[in-house]
């Protein structure tokens, strides 16, 4: 597959200012208006004032201009929407609504960090000193855009339009839920849940370790509680760490870590989750409203 990473995605949410302070604090840098870039990934996410939060647009970085040949093809064999331009493809998914844009990209290449080994009953790698991230100071600075979560009024042909269309693989499943859908080396990049109404449930952008999930979070709910949606905890599918906040707008922004890598798919063996690790392997139990959030006009 020639598709490598999320490229940025477009949000409508409605209080644009509201939004944009939000993910300021988030740690996002703002790169124009309503524009705001990751420390790796570059400008990746853009709000756009709407009353109905939603996702308006994905993008997708492409190794070359072939596999964008290949892409468009792969979608017009399966009666989809390709538009290509000399640099660009672009399509969309008629259930949620969302815009495609495919693009050559280049690949996200992060610094390594070099983080301590934790002190271990019986094997302590720190000894008098203190831990390093207790002293760490600054604001903290999500690498990049991780993956973006999607309610849709027709689950199965949204998720079909990203595997069968575009090319995503499956890398674990909640039969009849959801599958979490890769289109580069992380565990997933789209997830696609039903839902009564298109909306976006969430975007989640990675930090350094659980200690910056747990910086991130207490700076947005230092003054603001009422930001809390869920955390900190660790999901079963993914592996990585977590921890929700809502922005103003009512849509989760979500810091991880430590998320599994496939860079081999024969290597990997995709599992069908269908009790409670489907949703975590601990931490708090998750709020009604993480599942169902209130503005959707239903219950769970
Ligand atoms: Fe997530």
């Amino acid at each position: 597959m020639g598709l490598h990473r999320l490229t940025h995605v477009t949000l409508a949410t409605p209080d644009g200012t509201a939004a944009a302070a939000f993910y300021d604090q988030f740690g996002l840098a703002p790169t124009g208006a309503d524009r705001f870039a990751s420390a790796d990934g570059g400008e990746q996410l853009r709000l756009v004032e709407d009353a109905h939060r939603r996702v308006l647009e994905l993008g997708l970085g492409a190794a070359d201009l072939d596999d964008l040949d290949g892409i468009a093809d792969r979608l017009r064999a399966r009666g989809l929407p390709a538009d290509r331009d000399r640099d660009t493809l672009r399509s969309h998914e008629h259930a949620t609504g969302i815009d495609v844009v495919v693009t050559v990209a280049p690949r996200i290449r992060s610094a390594a960090t070099t983080a301590a080994v934790p002190n271990r009953p019986g094997a302590n790698t720190r000894v008098d000193e203190r831990a390093e991230p207790i002293d760490r100071e600054g604001p903290v600075r999500p690498r990049k855009l991780g993956h973006v979560v999607v309610g849709s009024t027709e689950p199965e042909v949204t998720q079909r339009y990203f595997t069968d269309g575009l090319g995503f693989l499956v890398s674990d499943e909640i039969p009849g839920i959801a599958a979490f859908l890769r289109c580069s080396t992380d565990h997933h990049n789209v997830l696609v849940q039903g839902a009564p109404v298109t909306y976006v449930h969430h975007t989640s952008w990675q930090v350094d370790d659980v200690d910056d999930i747990g910086r991130g979070a207490h700076h947005l709910l230092d003054g603001d509680p009422g930001r809390h949606v869920w955390g900190l905890g660790r999901h079963y599918l993914g592996s990585n760490y977590f921890w929700y906040l809502r922005d103003p707008g009512g849509t989760f922004a979500e810091y991880y870590a430590d998320l599994d890598v496939i860079e081999h798919a024969d290597a990997w063996t995709p599992r069908r989750v269908t009790d409670s690790r489907a949703l975590f392997a601990w931490g708090p139990p998750p709020p009604l409203e993480f599942l169902a959030p209130s503005d959707l006009g239903v219950s769970a």
